[in-house]
């Protein structure tokens, strides 16, 4: 096998190591502007599947990274069961609120599931023929307790607190909403692989507003189930976790789920990651993405430290958190210098 991304997360240690940064297919490049230009609804570009493939290709061409991942949203999964979803400019997602028993039985539908997915698949086969042969090609969910938050609140928040309160006062639609969501992901992945992914992430990226109790509940619980059903399809198939601002919680999370590797977020200190993670999983990260904004000898110091520190375990360089749209596309050429040791 020679796909340096894919070694690495099968537990070889790797030098340079493999690279690819989360949302490297996004507005921070003129490219994605012009081909996302064509698609008035950011839902209708995401399900077009020649749209799709353009976007997911710019970065690679720019930067060789190590592995393409799909373009799409975390947010098709309740567009797919039937919930209102919308991308507001300016503002971000839009949806109709799922919080009450009856609109989870009357609004939710598995049944049409994987039809209004199809254009994500035609996409996925197409990216996996396109992409050079040393490329892998990563598929990607949302993970439920994520995904819950936007379905619950109807929009992003800073704290969540809805949809917290939710889950204690009214265990019992919250745990429906979950098992539901657990249900959907875990084919969704699978159906990815099928038609050409190569490796998995799960986004759990608001699993740090999460206590203690509800992190095990939400976040852990749901995501061990998740592998499960993938590992029992697709045994060799990576899975990568990102249960984002998770803290020391970041253990129990990699021991408890049978993930494979798992993406760190910047806030997560070197040598802990290296000495309580890596024994356990393969870890990917960490630079802070406003340093990808900021560039200089502040980027480019802590790049070299990063891969000084974990560089010597099974090792993916990537960001804390995707990348944000003001970020200098040379800046991130400058990265994939450095950690390609072309310094
Ligand atoms: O290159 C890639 O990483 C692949 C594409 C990708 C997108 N979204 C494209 C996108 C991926 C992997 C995601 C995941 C995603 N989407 C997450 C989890 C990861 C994370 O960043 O925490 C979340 C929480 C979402 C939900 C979402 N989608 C929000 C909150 C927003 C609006 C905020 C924003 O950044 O604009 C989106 C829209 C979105 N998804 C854009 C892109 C490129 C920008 C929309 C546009 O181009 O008009």
């Amino acid at each position: 096998m020679t796909k340096r991304f894919l070694r690495v997360l099968r537990g070889e240690s790797l030098s340079p190591p493999p690279v690819w940064l989360m949302r490297q297919a996004g507005r921070y490049l003129p490219e994605y502007l012009e081909t996302r230009a064509r698609s008035k609804n950011f839902l209708d570009f995401c399900y077009s599947p020649d749209l799709a493939l353009e976007v997911t290709l710019q970065p690679l061409r720019r930067y060789n990274f190590d592995a393409a991942i799909l373009f799409s949203d975390i947010l098709v999964v309740p567009d797919a069961l039937g919930q209102k979803v919308e991308f507001v400019q300016g503002h971000g997602p839009k949806l109709e609120p799922i919080a009450t028993r009856s609109a989870l039985e009357t609004v939710l539908n598995t049944q049409g599931f994987h039809a209004h997915l199809q254009p994500v698949y035609e996409a996925i086969r197409r990216i996996a023929r396109e992409i050079p042969k040393t490329t892998a090609l990563i598929g990607f969910a949302g993970a439920p307790w994520t995904v819950a938050t936007y379905m619950v609140e109807g929009q992003g928040s800073k704290d969540y607190a809805q949809v917290r309160s939710l889950a204690y006062q009214d265990d019992d639609f919250f745990q429906r909403l979950i098992d539901m969501l657990v249900d959907v992901t875990a084919s969704y992945l699978i159906e990815q692989v099928n038609n050409g992914a190569q490796a998995l992430q799960v986004f759990d990226s608001w699993a740090g507003v999460l206590s203690e109790n509800q992190f095990i509940r939400w976040a852990i619980e749901p995501m061990a189930r998740i592998v499960e059903r993938i590992k029992a399809v697709h045994p060799s198939v990576p899975v990568i976790g990102f249960p984002r601002g998770a803290g020391v919680l970041y253990k129990r999370y990699v021991q408890e789920t049978g993930i494979d590797a798992v993406s760190l977020d910047h806030s997560m200190p070197l040598t802990w990651a290296r000495d309580n993670i890596q024994p356990f999983a393969a870890v990917q990260g960490n630079l802070d993405n406003l340093l990808l904004v900021a560039g200089g000898e502040a980027m480019e110091t802590q790049a070299r430290k990063i891969i000084e520190v974990l560089g010597e375990g099974p090792f993916i360089f990537n960001l804390g958190h995707g990348i944000v749209p003001q970020t200098p596309p040379q800046n991130v050429a400058r990265l994939c210098e450095i950690i390609r040791e072309k310094v």
